[in-house]
């Protein structure tokens, strides 16, 4: 019998989820109200060390009204790192707003402040409002992605957005649970997103989160998320219907109640990956900054192909005949066809490791046996490439996973 295929990322349900989810429904509390969507609030605002946090539908809404409760308009640009998922760009289009990107750091893979400092250098002040002029917009924010559950730099941003008077508006998405210089990430009170979709640090099914400092920004982001209700079906502005359920809101707070666990566990994979694989020629990880603490929400390997002998389409290829899940990382947001034309500038550090990652399998209930066996999957893919004669049928399946 073979052993049985590791998945890439699935999620640990294994704590009070579904007592809590038998409790809410017993409850009759289904809707967007209701004790479970109070306590998830509670917590995930007191981890990230923000007063407030108010629940929504999903991360990609969640962005959506933090940019909105910044005051960014339609026709106005959003400064974003190139390499994210496409939610960060998407947010910013659905509010008729113009995502502007540039290049992350080859170090940590976060946004890059000098890449931003550079495309704001480039923008004239007009009127107190920052004004790109190759395109005529108004630039009103920038977004910091706390990308892989690495916190971005928070301080020189704001120092960037404070100087030219625009807005820091962090996709906090992958990155619950980090730490920034000591804190949550949300500490000092930036507005910032969560998503608790099925793959991330904690998840709700499907949701997300804005944590803010403010209580009257709260109270707004609850006001517009109910469709601006002002009175009985009264409404003196146009709202929506952000709001998450307390169904979903008890599997969060089953999982909330466990972040330490499952961010322990995240490090334990990524722990065992480095330390296995740092003789593996032509492999690499991203660091981790000494101001920050990562919850290695994923698990990225980068292959240099020149010095592996093996690229990262062809090394998942090897892993998948293994039975090990890993999958692709995302299409730098200017060269997918939803986006292009938004990069002002080259972003050489994005392009290299949108073809060079991979993400190895990273379920929080991984198996010292399912670790190994990725281990050694990719040591084998490696080996084999240089003996090169093992691999022609590799080759060959790659080329239908390479973008
Ligand atoms: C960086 C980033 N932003 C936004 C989102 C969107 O979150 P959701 O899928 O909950 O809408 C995600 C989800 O993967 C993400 O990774």
């Amino acid at each position: 019998m073979s052993a049985r295929d590791i998945p890439w990322c699935v999620p640990d349900l294994s704590g009070r989820e579904v007592e809590y989810v038998t409790d809410a429904v017993a409850s009759g509390h289904i809707g967007p109200a209701g004790p479970y969507l109070e306590r998830l609030e509670r917590q995930v605002a007191e981890v990230s060390d923000a007063a407030c946090a108010v629940t929504t539908c999903c991360g990609t809404d969640a962005l959506h009204l933090a940019l909105l409760l910044a005051g960014v308009r339609p026709g106005d640009e959003v400064v974003v790192p190139a390499l994210t998922f496409v939610a960060t760009a998407n947010a910013v289009r659905h509010l008729g707003a113009y995502p502007v990107v540039v290049d992350i750091d080859p170090e940590y893979w976060q946004i890059d402040p000098c890449a931003v400092a550079a495309f704001l250098t480039g923008c004239e002040q007009r009127r107190g409002r920052v004004i790109n002029p190759a395109s005529g917009r108004r630039v009103a924010a920038v977004v910091p992605v706390h990308l892989l559950g690495h916190p971005a730099p928070l301080a020189e941003l704001d120092e960037l957005a404070q100087d030219s008077g625009i807005a820091v508006v962090a996709d906090g998405a992958q990155g619950l649970g980090a730490t920034y210089r000591g804190c949550g990430i949300a500490s000092g009170g930036v507005l910032t997103s969560l998503s608790f979709n099925a793959n991330k640090i904690i998840t709700t099914g499907g949701g997300g989160a804005v944590l803010t400092g403010d209580p009257d920004l709260a109270a707004r982001a609850r006001y517009l998320g109910a469709q601006a209700a002002s009175g009985t079906y009264q409404h003196d502005e146009v709202g929506h219907n952000w709001r998450m359920s307390n169904v979903s809101a008890a599997i969060g707070c089953a999982q909330v109640e466990r972040l330490a666990d499952l961010v322990a566990a995240k490090r334990r994979i990524h722990d065992a990956y480095s330390e296995a694989l740092v003789n593996v020629p032509g492999v690499s990880q991203p660091g981790c900054a000494p101001w920050a603490t990562t919850t290695r929400w994923f698990a990225p390997l980068a292959v240099d192909p020149a010095t592996a002998g093996i690229d990262a389409a062809e090394l998942r290829a090897h892993l998948a005949s293994k039975g090990v899940s890993a999958g692709p990382v995302w299409t730098p947001l200017h060269q997918t066809r939803a986006h292009a034309g938004c990069a002002p500038a080259p972003c050489p550090v994005a392009e290299r490791l949108g073809r060079a990652v991979l993400q190895l399998p990273c379920s929080p209930g991984m198996t010292e046996d399912e670790v190994s066996r990725t281990i050694n999957a990719v040591r084998t893919g490696v080996r084999d490439a240089a003996r090169g004669s093992a691999f022609r049928g590799i080759r060959a399946r790659a080329s239908v996973l390479r973008p």
